[in-house]
């Protein structure tokens, strides 16, 4: 810190370790005079002191470099070092990376792992926008979340598995925009992205899910998920050299063709208007590619030409806003050939619907293992047993499927899709053919990530 401005008199009184600070007592108020590498300065009784920033932030006292990129504090009492780099030790909580406090010895080091995350990557040096149309062809951002979570388990395994667990954790996995403050997290994929592709998921329509319970949420009201919408438009706008993917609405589709509740039969004209406002946004930004996303084969193959009514209905209400195609099998288990199929039948009958060129992104994140017979028999799509991570993300997959933009993790291979218990307890997670002990969807499900770890193919 510069002692230069402040009454160098009083320097001599100084110094006295803290719980804030190695040498300088924690500020008793919050008024922040002067910050520095160390992080932040008040002055009290004519002397420095070291800004509490677990009282005063809410987090625990770390280096601002950490906050400078984006990150919190980690909570004072957490220790425990998932990373080191340059900025200092990391830890991770609540599947974020967060900065670990002073009292952990966390004073900056120099570097002292090889790098491969991401974080690092955020660069100012971008690279003009390419011209390929399909996005996936640019290397893809891996996602500083599920890298939080697959280190969660890392540090339960050992042996062999965890060296495969420290693969698997640098794939890259889309991010889920799934919560009223994702929005404020776009900034952060953007920044850390750089010029990599940034593949995300906006599954925040009202009335989600509504032909199950496992995750019951998204938006209050149309208005308010328009307010989503443009929010995370206007972000992108502010970053217009970055490359990103939009994956609209999971299970949306699915359910206006086949919508057998009243629960989604009563909500089909809502959730055609948000899926066009959503495109009639995302799909006029030069730099953001769009895809809607059409259930998968075993779910709509048998009712290709009335998916294709249902999505030309939104493309035609959603103004000059343009898809690049149509994303399918996101969270479930089906071989690429059968959902081929399916994109073939689609397509034909987008085609006829007059929506030529559509592409089309399959996920691959739980189909390793060809589960299609077992799966077949209750379609249980929670937490399913057997299944393992399959084909890494890859652009134009296979010469044979030229409708095949690329194989995406789209779904994060170890949340679970549901819960047996709790308040969003689903029938369907209490199945046998269902791995017991889920969290809620969207949490972290150590136990099913060890089986897809086990059963990945092409294994780790
Ligand atoms: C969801 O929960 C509601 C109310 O708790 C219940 O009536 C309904 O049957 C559940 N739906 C499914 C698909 O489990
Ligand atoms: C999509 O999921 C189904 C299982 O529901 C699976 O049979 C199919 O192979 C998957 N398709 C692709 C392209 O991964
Ligand atoms: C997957 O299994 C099903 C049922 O056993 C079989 O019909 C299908 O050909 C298999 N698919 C692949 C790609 O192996
Ligand atoms: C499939 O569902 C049937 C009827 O709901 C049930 O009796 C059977 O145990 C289920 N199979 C598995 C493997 O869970």
């Amino acid at each position: 810190m510069k002692y230069t401005t402040l009454l160098t008199t009083l320097f001599a009184v100084g110094a006295m370790a803290s719980q804030c600070h190695p040498q300088y007592p924690c500020c008793s108020g919050c008024d922040v005079i002067y910050t520095d590498t160390d992080g932040e300065w008040g002055v009290e009784n004519y002397d420095w002191c070291f800004i509490d920033s677990n009282r005063c932030h809410g987090g625990g006292n770390c280096s601002p470099a950490f906050q400078s990129q984006g990150y919190q504090c980690c909570s004072n009492n957490n220790c425990n070092i998932v990373y080191q780099d340059g900025t200092g030790n990391w830890g991770v909580e609540n599947n974020q990376w967060c900065g670990l406090s002073y009292n952990c010895g966390n004073t900056p080091t120099t570097r002292t792992t090889t790098r491969t995350t991401t974080r690092t990557t955020t660069t100012t040096t971008r690279r003009p926008a390419q011209t390929s149309d399909n996005f996936f062809e640019n290397e893809l951002y891996s996602n500083f979340k599920f890298q939080g979570e697959v280190d969660t388990s890392i540090a339960k395994l050992s042996g062999q598995l965890q060296e495969k667990a420290k693969k698997v954790k640098y794939v890259p996995t889309a991010a889920w925009l799934a919560w009223e403050g994702a929005t404020n997290e776009v900034p952060q994929y953007l920044n850390e992205a750089g010029d990599k592709t940034v593949v995300f998921v906006l599954y925040m329509i009202p009335t989600r899910d509504c032909n199950a319970n496992a995750s019951v949420g998204g938006s209050g009201s149309l208005d308010k998920y328009k307010g989503y919408v443009d929010n995370i438009y206007n972000t992108i706008n502010r970053y217009p050299n970055s490359r990103i993917v939009m994956i609209l609405e999971p299970d949306t589709i699915g359910n206006l063709v086949t919508a057998n509740n009243d629960n989604c039969r009563n909500v089909q004209n809502m959730h055609k208007q948000a899926l066009s406002y959503a495109i009639s946004k995302f799909g006029t930004q030069s730099n953001v590619r769009v895809y809607l996303d059409a259930a998968h084969g075993a779910w709509l193959n048998s009712h290709a030409d009335r998916t294709a009514q249902v999505i030309a209905e939104i493309l035609r209400n959603a103004g000059n806003g343009k898809i690049r195609g149509i994303s399918t099998n996101i969270s479930n288990y089906q071989q690429v050939s059968d959902e081929y199929q399916y994109h073939q039948n689609l397509n034909r009958a987008l085609e006829s619907q007059g929506f030529r060129g559509m592409k089309f992104i399959v996920d691959t994140s739980r189909n390793g293992q060809n589960v299609t017979a077992a799966f077949s028999r209750n379609n249980t799509w929670c937490n399913f047993k057997g299944a393992g991570l399959g084909p890494r993300p890859q652009a134009n997959p296979n010469p044979n499927m030229p409708l095949l933009d690329a194989y995406m993790w789209i779904k994060t291979p170890g949340e679970a899709d549901g819960s047996a218990t709790g308040s969003r307890a689903d029938p369907v997670c209490a199945r046998q053919d269902s791995l017991q002990g889920a969290p809620d969807a969207g949490s972290w499900f150590h136990d099913y990530f060890v089986m897809l770890l086990q059963n990945a193919n092409p294994a780790f």
